[in-house]
């Protein structure tokens, strides 16, 4: 860009993933809530296909399924105006519930009840964190990541896709070609389970890579991004990635992929 300022952000959207799993924050108190009642928990997990940076590897194989969502299926994005005027906190839980007319234990109030905890959470060691709202808490916390609207900023939006026709089912992926994408900030945006869209926003330290993948049941191809977390001595000793891979925190680069992004 025309000042060469050194920042570069690199902005990664993805849906979908946080209905299976807080994935890679560690916050692994929400596991509990299982979104299909009885399913091994390690089975759901599995299928996000956690991996560490060892297996970063033309050639290796990972199952993994993909979910997309239909945009026409998401819920609104609120106007700064119109979401002040609903209550989000955890403490409010009961209300909420009864303003959005979901019955109590059922799935969605089940999944709502997660997104306000998960959004109560403090930020870990060295993450930054927030939950937005409305579009433009999350423009303003995206500019705050941009260095306030510094000029001259590069930044980069990245978001995987399949190259085909989208195929939603769990098969083992080869990994094709893989490549470092350069950034020494990365921002994710985690679309949550809610009655309007709430994104929670982080940004942690982390590498980024981009690989090209093929189902070998289905010939589904993505090129995909793949975000691998650095620091996990500050995720809970039992997140489900560690006992997937048999590491210990704090060990070793836990690596998974993103799911296909689907403009809002
Ligand atoms: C993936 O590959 C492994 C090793 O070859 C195999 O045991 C497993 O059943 C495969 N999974 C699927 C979903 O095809």
């Amino acid at each position: 860009m025309a000042k060469g300022f050194a920042s570069c952000v690199l902005f990664i959207m993805y849906l979908s993933l946080l209905t299976l799993y807080s994935i890679g924050n560690g916050y692994s108190q929400h596991h509990n809530h299982q979104q299909d009642d009885g399913d091994d928990p390690l089975d759901g997990a599995r299928k996000v296909g956690f991996f560490t940076v060892d297996d970063l590897y033309v050639g290796k194989v990972v199952g993994i399924q993909f979910y997309t969502r239909d945009p026409s299926s998401l819920p609104p994005f609120l106007s700064k105006e119109v979401a002040n005027h609903f209550l989000f906190s955890i403490k409010e839980l009961l209300l909420i519930l009864q303003l959005f007319g979901m019955a109590l234990g059922s799935l969605e109030a089940q999944l709502a009840e997660r997104t306000l905890r998960f959004c109560a959470e403090e930020p870990t060691k060295g993450e930054q964190k927030t939950c937005a709202t409305s579009i433009e808490s999350f423009i303003e916390f995206a500019s705050s990541m941009l260095g306030g609207g510094q000029y001259g900023v590069d930044f980069r939006s990245i978001k995987t896709t399949h190259l085909g026709k989208p195929v939603s089912i769990y098969q083992n992926y080869t990994f094709l070609d893989i490549k470092e994408v350069h950034s020494p900030i990365v921002v994710a945006f985690h679309i949550m389970d809610y009655p309007y869209i709430v994104y929670m926003c982080h940004s942690q330290t982390s590498r980024v890579y981009q690989i090209k993948i093929v189902g070998q049941n289905v010939g589904d191809a993505l090129n995909a991004f793949v975000i691998c977390h650095i620091d996990t001595s500050q995720w809970a000793p039992d997140h489900i990635s560690f006992k997937l891979l048999s590491v210990k925190p704090g060990t070793i680069l836990i690596c998974h992929f993103f799911g296909p992004h689907n403009p809002v």
